[in-house]
């Protein structure tokens, strides 16, 4: 099953082509790694999923709507459906652990304080962050900071995840903690996820598919093992980090 698709998508920027003419299927239940060199438009396609940016040509369907032509009100509730873990972590300073957290709830449900203390307990218990929920960020390192976007990323218990580089910056161990993070969330909410990685090690423990993006296009996609078999030279000096190859440095 599809849960979403980027069908013939082009984006500029101005002058500059990002995505030209992309299509990428997301597969309902698995998660999907996005891979590509710094600067291809990997952050651009996950906001391109939850309807952040709107593609100059094509469509973008999640289960079946096309959301390219949705009104601002109702991709606001749609995007509550979406969980967007941002590449850096986008906290409020000001506001709590557990109230950064419970920010989607408040914003996108009538549910009462106390169900969203509740809830926002519950997920913070998921992401092994409960013991710092009176923190603000500024005290959290940037491990726990990355695990408090990922407790408000999934705190409506969203179809779709999105991580956009979980894992940059941080140590091996905090690193091993997230990945095995990201697949405990999506078997516990059995959902969908993309997660946006430069860590081919993580992408081999919890990609079930791999797409390479370069210059516009997926080049690659399938699963870890078929992308990590491939033939294409782009694909082989990417994964190795080879200087030496067809990628123009
Ligand atoms: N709002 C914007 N205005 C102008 N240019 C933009 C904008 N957003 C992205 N770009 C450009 O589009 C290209 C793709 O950006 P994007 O952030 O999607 O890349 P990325 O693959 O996520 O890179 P990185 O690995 O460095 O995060 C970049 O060249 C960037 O400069
Ligand atoms: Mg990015």
């Amino acid at each position: 099953m599809i849960l979403a698709r980027i069908d013939n998508v082009s984006v500029r920027f101005g002058d500059k082509v990002v995505l030209q003419n992309l299509s990428l299927d997301i597969e309902e239940g698995a998660i999907t790694c996005l891979i590509g060199l710094s600067g291809a438009g990997k952050s651009t396609i996950l906001r391109l999923l939850n309807g952040l940016r709107k593609p100059d040509s094509g469509h973008v369907y999640v289960k079946g709507t096309d959301i390219c032509c949705m009104r601002e009100r109702d991709l606001i509730d749609f995007r509550s459906k979406i969980g967007f873990a941002f590449q850096f972590a986008a906290l409020f300073d000001s506001m709590t652990v557990a109230d950064n957290v419970a920010l989607p709830l408040r914003e996108h449900t009538r549910m009462r304080p106390e169900q969203i203390d509740a809830v926002v307990m519950r997920t913070l218990e998921m992401v092994g962050m409960e013991t710092a929920r009176e923190k603000y960020p500024a005290e959290l390192s940037g491990g726990m900071l990355k695990r408090a976007g990922f407790a408000r990323a999934i705190v409506t218990n969203p179809d779709l995840v999105l991580y956009d580089e979980p894992t940059t910056g941080l140590d091996p161990i905090i690193t091993h903690v997230l990945t095995d993070t990201i697949v405990r969330l999506r078997r516990q909410l059995s959902g969908t996820a993309v997660v946006i990685s430069h860590d081919l090690d993580s992408i081999y423990v919890m990609a079930d598919y791999v797409a390479m993006l370069f210059e516009g296009a997926i080049i690659a996609y399938g699963k870890v093992e078929d992308v990590r078999r491939s033939g294409n030279p782009i694909v082989q000096q990417f994964l190795q980090g080879s200087e030496i190859g067809p990628i123009p440095i």
